[in-house]
């Protein structure tokens, strides 16, 4: 962790808190570069002939993109937005796979002619538009097939996208068919299967069930006559957003060999957004107001949902500690400034009891899915975003 209070006040990668909040408004991000480095190399480590995507979803700020590039990543874009900040941030093409059910076809186009590493097809009916597109190009396009295994995974519902009745993905009673279509368009290459199993993956178990699937899927498309050579796992390693140890890329790197042992040989590929960067990040956000009512003490704080949505998306819940610390602690709600009832950050925060407006506070583990989910609702600025830290203090905890 890079996140550590020096001398009670809260320090990122080096940097204390306040420092930085005197140069930027919060509400704002602070990530820290050392940590986005550390996991890229975890990730690497494990999977030293894979290719690591990162999810350009969870973080799409330009120096975080940037340092990824340098690690030797690739990325995995659903937009042309996202096409675009990938490549301007060094991603060449080859390290870039497109995902998405809605696909425009000025991404396809621009996927197509710039030769992505693969295009994961998402519906049998996205096989004509991306024949249409090559042809029109006169290029060969590499496509992967995603398939959606029906997997019952254990997570949050909203973030389950691999089970039966999702609108993502080929369901397995069309994948043969799609392989099928693949074969016989010139303008289409086979690169492998995709099976993004869903996301905040956190017991083995579930692995278990993906690389059972995968194989299963290598083996039914290869003896038909379909030449899978690679299988991207997606994204979906989970952190526990505690200070319990979050599930390591080794010991997943050890059951997918175990789980695809005695296959002919396979490039994997993955793409972990959330486990790269969700704990390099925290939301700096400043106390308004402290109310107190219903025999509850509400923290009203300057950045709520608007920027950062996953409490009140999935009820994800975020630590949240005083910038400066001091006892005694007392439970409080700490909620934002917009006009909705799910705009509550936490409830049954420790907090100081002398809390009082004007006060910095850190929303733990928001690097993924914080900024990049960030929106305008009341007319509120996008919070800023800044990338900090080389070498860390001595810790005083
Ligand atoms: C296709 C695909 N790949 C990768 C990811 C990244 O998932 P995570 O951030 O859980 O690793 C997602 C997230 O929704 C996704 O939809």
């Amino acid at each position: 962790m890079t996140l550590r209070y020096c001398h009670h006040t809260l320090c990122i990668a080096g940097r204390s808190v306040p420092s930085l909040a005197e140069k930027q408004d919060t509400p704002f991000y602070a990530y820290s570069l050392p940590s986005v480095q550390e996991r890229a190399r975890a990730f690497r480590r494990a999977f030293p002939n894979a290719l690591i995507a990162f999810a350009l979803k969870a973080n799409r700020y330009p120096p975080i993109l940037r340092a990824l590039a340098a690690e030797g990543l690739g990325v995995d874009v659903v937009s042309l937005g996202e096409w675009h900040l990938a490549r301007a941030a060094g991603f060449p093409p080859e390290r870039v796979v497109v995902n998405g059910n809605a696909k425009s076809d000025a991404l396809l186009q621009e996927a197509i002619a710039a030769g992505a590493q693969s295009i994961n097809l998402d519906a049998a009916e996205e096989v004509p538009r991306v024949v249409a597109a090559a042809r029109a190009m006169g290029k060969t396009a590499a496509v992967a097939i995603r398939i959606n295994p029906g997997l019952d995974v254990h997570t949050h519902p909203h973030l389950q996208v691999a089970a039966q009745g999702s609108h993502f993905g080929v369901p397995p009673e069309q994948v043969l068919a799609v392989a099928q279509a693949i074969a016989e368009a010139p303008e289409l290459r086979l690169a492998g299967i995709h099976l993004h199993p869903g996301s905040q993956l956190l017991a083995a178990a579930d692995w278990e069930a993906v690389v059972a699937a995968a194989r299963e899927w290598v083996g039914r498309l290869r003896s038909a006559g379909f030449p899978v050579q690679q299988v991207n796992f997606g994204g979906g390693l989970g952190i526990t957003y505690t200070n319990a140890p979050d599930p390591q890329p080794a010991a997943l790197a050890e059951q997918i060999h175990r789980g695809l042992a005695g296959l002919a040989p396979l490039r994997l590929a993955f793409e972990p957004g959330r486990w790269l960067v969700a704990r390099a990040g925290v939301l700096v956000v400043r106390v308004v107001q402290v109310k107190h009512a219903w025999g509850q003490r509400f923290v009203a704080v300057d950045g709520g949902m608007n920027a950062l949505l996953r409490p009140a998306l999935y009820g994800a819940r975020h630590r949240i500690w005083p910038v400066r610390r001091r006892e005694p602690a007392r439970p409080a709600t700490v909620v934002g400034p917009n006009c909705e009832s799910t705009d509550v950050l936490a409830r049954d925060v420790p907090l100081p009891a002398d809390l009082a407006a004007g006060d910095l506070l850190a929303v733990l583990d928001t690097g993924a899915y914080g900024a990049s989910m960030a929106n305008a609702y009341n007319a509120r600025p996008l919070p800023a975003e800044m990338l900090v830290g080389e070498s860390l203090p001595p810790a005083d905890v």
